[in-house]
């Protein structure tokens, strides 16, 4: 019997254990060096993956940032949305048919590669959904109408959620029909009428030409072409099996983040696909006992941080339009002139981890909401995606502080959970629980990386053994800063 694994490269599993923004973008570009093809299985444009590379700790023992004025010289940053982050290193970047893609964020996304020096191979699954204008301008309608009844999500206005939709209503548009102009012209016929009276008649909103056929068949016959031209396109299951079979190594690119999983997330306030990893098995068409096979990375930040509204038991602070019910202004404005002296400490803390971890949306710039960890949702996270072990980001930017925070569980209705609860409303009840544990040091970091993990302060380490015991899951990785160089590996998942 033919048992997946035994013949084949090795394939790894990157997964999103919170919110998204975890770090995965660093810690995919860490392991690519490994690997032969970064694959992502789910999401879209909405994804923005950081990957600093050539930073270096700067004199004070701080971090350099990625940030131009403080480490142009030394360190090259990327944001990507679209293209995998193993391209940076040469590798191959596949879009599984999980993804949805929006070709004009792809081509702009290569072509800034290219004009940086890189020369990005990128193949896109036959079977993706293609994003269209009118995609985008129903996820903005959308928002605004939830807004009026405080029901909307802050999405990234991709145009992901009403994608997926048409996929699951068997009206999408799929990469392959790209390259097939009477298809393309056949399927656009159909969907962008439907779509022009959804607009206009149930929202009672203008269209204008992100609804026009005959300017969308021209244009997105071009990209079908350039697809063409470049032999972009794939059957990519068979792709990615042949290469396997090969012996190359394989790395799946999570985005978004468990929470965020439109089954396992806190729905509505959600994604609308599976960033857990059983979605790299369906986006990628690899079974799942190949994917269940190798290693399955839950990545996670020493803290939290969240876009968009939804419900975050261990928020500090609020987010004006993102946090549900929060009326405040900036922690600054707040002071401590509201004369509630635990309120305005939550504040200064949550700027302080904000401004120190620079929580800014990487694709919409908005400031992250931040929260304490939170142990009940990385249990939910390890068990939904079988993680075997954790990357555990930005344990240098809680340092300095007298002592951190950890959620252990939560109470709800004088009852003690460990995990979180399946409906929204039940998770937005939940106290949770805190244990307090001694901070540590700012340290020289990069210093700390070369001496490995007995060099991380005691309490650093003993906070991150703590959450492995807590989540049961060993800890692959530690991330100290963000360049590419700044983490400690503990267990190379390709290093078998
Ligand atoms: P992703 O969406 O999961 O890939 O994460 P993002 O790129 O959106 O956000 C993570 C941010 O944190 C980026 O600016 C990273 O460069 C940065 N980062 C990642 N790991 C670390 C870390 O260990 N320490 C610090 N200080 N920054 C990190
Ligand atoms: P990466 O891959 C953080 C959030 C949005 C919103 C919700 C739905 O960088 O970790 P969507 O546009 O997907 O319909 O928005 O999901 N969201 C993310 N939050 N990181 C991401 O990706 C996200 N992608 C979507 O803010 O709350
Ligand atoms: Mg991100």
């Amino acid at each position: 019997m033919h048992r997946a694994g035994e013949t084949g490269g090795m394939v790894v599993t990157i997964v999103g254990s919170q919110l998204g923004d975890e770090g995965k973008g660093g810690i995919v570009d860490r392991w690519s060096e490994a690997a032969d093809i970064v694959v992502r299985y789910q999401g879209g444009d909405n994804a923005g993956h950081t990957v600093v590379s050539g930073g270096t700790a700067t004199a004070d023992g701080g971090t350099a940032t990625a940030s131009t004025e403080t480490a142009s010289d030394v360190s090259t940053e990327y944001k990507l949305s679209l293209v995998p982050s193993g391209v940076i290193r040469g590798k191959t970047g596949v879009l599984g048919n999980g993804c949805v893609v929006n070709p004009e964020t792809l081509f702009a996304e290569i072509e800034r590669l290219r004009e940086r020096g890189l020369d990005p191979d990128v193949r896109v699954a036959k079977r993706a959904h293609v994003i269209f204008p009118y995609h985008r301008e129903l996820d903005g309608i959308e928002e605004r109408t939830k807004a009026d009844s405080d029901f909307d999500i802050g999405t990234t206005g991709k145009g992901i959620g009403p994608t997926y939709e048409d996929r699951a209503g068997r009206r999408g548009i799929r990469i392959g029909d790209l390259l097939d102009p009477d298809v393309l012209r056949d399927r656009l016929e159909y969907v962008v009428p439907q779509k022009r009276a959804l607009a206009e008649s149930v929202f009672g909103v203008e269209t204008g030409d992100a609804f026009d056929i005959g300017r969308l068949y021209g244009e997105y016959r071009r990209y079908g072409e350039r697809l063409a031209d470049r032999d972009m396109t794939i059957d990519a299951g068979a792709f990615l099996t042949t290469k396997r079979d090969a012996g190359a190594e394989i790395l799946f690119e999570g985005a978004q983040g468990t929470l965020l999983d439109v089954d396992h997330g806190n729905y509505p306030f959600v994604t609308s696909s599976n960033p857990t990893a059983g979605g790299a098995a369906v986006g990628s068409g690899l079974g799942p006992a190949v994917v269940g096979d190798g290693a399955v990375i839950g990545v996670m930040k020493a803290y939290l941080s969240r876009v968009g509204t939804g419900p975050l038991p261990t928020e500090l602070g609020g987010v004006k339009g993102q946090t549900p019910g929060y009326g405040g202004e900036s922690a600054d404005e707040v002071g401590e002139a509201n004369g509630q002296d635990g309120d305005a400490a939550d504040e200064r803390l949550a700027t302080h981890i904000r401004e120190a971890g620079g929580e800014y949306g990487t694709v919409t710039g908005r400031p992250r909401r931040v929260g304490w960890l939170d142990l009940p949702m990385l249990r939910h996270a390890a068990r939904a995606s079988s993680f075997s072990g954790l990357a555990i980001n930005h344990v240098d930017t809680l340092a300095g502080m007298d002592t951190v925070q950890v959620c252990v569980r939560y109470d709800i209705e004088g009852e003690t959970r460990e995990t979180v609860p399946a409906t929204t409303e039940r998770w937005a009840a939940c106290e949770p629980q805190y244990e307090e544990l001694e901070g540590w040091s700012d340290t020289d970091w990069g210093a700390v990386v070369e001496k490995g993990y007995e060099a991380l302060p005691a309490k650093a380490r003993a906070y991150v053994e703590f959450v492995s015991e807590e989540v049961g899951v060993p800890i692959a990785a530690i991330g100290v800063g963000p360049d590419r160089a700044q983490t400690i590996v503990l267990d190379d998942p390709f290093d078998r």
